[in-house]
């Protein structure tokens, strides 16, 4: 994964740092970009746009209605032009309207018009990060699967020392030239079960599980990134669906099942990180259930076992199943690995409250036949794209 060849298009905002913005260029095509710059109109006033052609070897563009600059390379064009979509400083301002998706001048149109992915640098004053709404704001973005470079703690240019300043251009390019997948999965189609199931006792209860969903659109963001054709099969979640990703939402594990059964057929990858319920209510009662009684039996049957089912068809897909547990995590991996058929599975060791189940972050054991190998802890999307590139080579 490099960014080597690769066109990024680096916008920059009108932030203090923005004067460090020729040596993040420099970086860039140090490493084989191609690199135009795009700015908006407070940027001008910290950079010079000369200086920054002359860097990229490229015409710089500032305005969304520059005729001349429409003419030579459009603003759709320019969108997608890009690979990668980089950010850098982006300011708190610019931050929010990327939020909220407004599109009033060439940047911020850029970021709505491109299908490339969206990488920000931060950079502000360290009350302003901290300032609830820029943080609700970096949850959203992150929700989004825009990827947050930063920001670094230290002095600041108002006096301040805190969180808040902008990575350093050799690191941000050093990032970026990690975040930028290569297209290994292109031509293939990917099949993704994410979120917890909703087993329901009467019309209004139902047991489930603290799935987000979060590693699971990860991954089918990720594998859209790297070519695959995807199809996410979700159980109830309130996460944004990924963008070019066909979804499929569903409740219970047996309309999971009922799902993926009627797709899997013309998948190459399964990929089965729901946390599906093992069991269900053995009765839906049709009416609430009153409480009539001091106690309450609920008897529960065995739902159906999606992953095993995909592993165990006549032609299955190259299967790759998720364990959580929270004990003899490598034991029980490998007997589900051989108990169930399949080509790989993904171990969390979900008794650390830092991974796993409804958080950001997640750490895996991978297990194939014949190797493992052991992810650290990193944001869910970067595991993502670390999973998938394992997932690509025992493919092969
Ligand atoms: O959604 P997040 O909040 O981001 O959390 C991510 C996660 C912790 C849910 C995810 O990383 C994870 O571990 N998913 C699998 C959870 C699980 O159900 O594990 P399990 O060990 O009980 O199941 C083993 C495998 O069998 C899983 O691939 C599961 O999808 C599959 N399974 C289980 C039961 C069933 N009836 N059908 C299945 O397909």
């Amino acid at each position: 994964m490099s960014i080597n060849n690769k066109n990024v298009l680096l916008g920059i905002t009108g932030g203090i740092a923005a004067y460090k913005a020729p040596d993040l260029v420099r970086k860039l095509v140090a490493l084989g970009a191609n690199v135009r710059v795009v700015l908006t109109q407070s940027a001008l006033e910290f950079v010079s746009p000369l200086a920054l052609q002359a860097v990229s070897g490229n015409p710089v563009s500032d305005n969304l209605l520059d005729k001349d600059a429409e003419a030579a390379m459009g603003h759709i064009e320019l969108a997608r032009w890009a690979d990668i979509l980089l950010i850098a400083p982006a300011t708190a301002n610019f931050m929010a309207k990327l939020t909220h998706g407004l599109a009033d001048d060439l940047l911020s149109t850029l970021c709505l018009a491109t299908a490339a992915p969206i990488v920000i640098a931060p950079a502000m004053n360290q009350q302003m990060w901290h300032a609830s709404a820029t943080q609700q704001n970096v949850n959203v973005l992150r929700q989004r699967h825009v990827r947050i470079l930063g920001p670094a703690a230290g002095e600041q240019a108002c006096g301040d020392v805190g969180l808040g300043r902008m990575l350093e251009p050799q690191d941000i390019a050093h990032l970026l030239n990690e975040a930028l997948p290569s297209k290994v999965l292109l031509g293939k189609k990917v099949m993704i079960t994410a979120g917890p199931t909703q087993e329901a006792i009467d019309p209004v209860r139902y047991i489930s599980n603290h799935s987000s969903g979060k590693m699971g659109y990860a991954l089918a963001k990720a594998a859209q990134a790297m070519g695959a054709e995807v199809v996410l099969v979700s159980g109830p979640t309130n996460l944004v669906v990924p963008q070019a990703v066909t979804t499929v939402q569903v409740k219970s594990a047996e309309q999971m099942h009922q799902s993926v059964m009627e797709q899997v057929a013309t998948c190459d990858i399964f990929i089965g990180c729901a946390a599906v319920a093992d069991y269900r209510p053995a009765q839906t009662t049709p009416q609430k259930i009153k409480k009539n009684d001091q106690e309450l039996t609920l008897t529960f049957v065995k739902n159906p076992d999606i992953l095993s089912d995909v592993a165990h068809l006549q032609h299955p897909p190259f299967t790759l199943g998720f364990a959580a547990e929270t004990q003899n995590v490598r034991e029980y991996a490998l007997s589900k690995l051989a108990r169930k058929k399949l080509n790989m599975i993904a171990a969390n060791d979900v008794s650390d409250s830092r991974i796993g189940f409804n958080s950001e972050q997640n750490a895996l054991s991978v297990f194939w036949p014949g190797g493992e190998v052991t992810l650290a802890m990193a944001d869910k999307q970067k595991l993502a794209l670390q999973l998938l590139q394992l997932v690509s080579e025992q493919f092969k």
